[in-house]
């Protein structure tokens, strides 16, 4: 019911590999990958390069979140690299629909996400697109941010919408989670949780099943 993608943005970069397994090992469901593009967000982070190394490693489904200004450019590139799930940003990208559906028909599943300040009124013409549907509780670009209980309702908001209409959309949630956030966040209606600096900031395998139980028990 609850799934819980580690972001690797928070793992040690010198061994990465062995901090995918170790996710593996502590019970994650995705593998959530931060592509940045220094445009988009003012950070720089990883491309395809190191998602194609750390491929061989995992079988788990790689989550790729990308930051980066007009992401269908390099969609096929993502792929090929070995992203299951290729999240574009509403706010990066003009031709959005012709985006999504491109990356369904290279095999991936497509998702959406949105910034803090984007209503989820904005992303509603597409929700018949994708198969996720990510709302920032941070603003992109940084690990170890505060999460924004002010997004709570739109996260209310979105699970009405999928629920009303039998739609088969993941609602993920990426800023801030931890053991306490999580909760809050699947009470809303989140039932993916990326966490970063809460999971590598610490023993993983406890991290990540504090941060599902939290979420399991909010829901009942
Ligand atoms: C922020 C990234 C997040 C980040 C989360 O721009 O999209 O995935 O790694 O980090 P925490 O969990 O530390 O907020
Ligand atoms: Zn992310």
């Amino acid at each position: 019911m609850i799934k819980v993608s580690p972001s690797i943005l928070s793992a040690d970069f010198s061994r990465l590999g062995e901090e995918v397994k170790r996710a593996e090992r502590g019970g994650a469901d995705y593998i959530h990958i931060d592509v940045m593009d220094g445009v988009f967000v003012p950070t720089l982070t990883i491309g395809p390069p190191v998602i194609s190394s750390l491929r061989p490693v995992t079988k788990l489904p790689f989550d790729v979140h990308l930051m980066i200004q007009r992401p269908g450019r390099f969609a096929k590139d993502f792929v090929r690299a070995g992203a299951d799930i290729l999240t574009i940003h509403l706010e990066a990208e003009e031709e959005v629909e012709a985006t999504l559906e491109a990356i369904r028909k290279m095999g991936a599943r497509p998702g959406i996400s949105i910034k803090p300040a984007t209503t989820f009124e904005a992303v509603k013409p597409f929700m018949g697109l994708v198969d996720i549907l990510l709302i920032m509780t941070v603003e992109p670009g940084l690990a170890g941010q505060q999460f924004m209980m002010d997004i709570l309702p739109k996260l209310e908001e979105a699970r009405g919408f999928i629920e009303e209409g039998g739609l088969e959309v993941e609602l993920e949630v990426d800023g801030g989670i931890n053991e306490v956030t999580a909760g809050l966040a699947a009470k809303a209606g989140a039932r993916v949780l990326v966490a970063g600096s809460a999971i590598y900031g610490g023993n993983v395998k406890n991290r990540i099943s504090k941060i599902r139980n939290s979420a399991s028990n909010a829901l009942g």
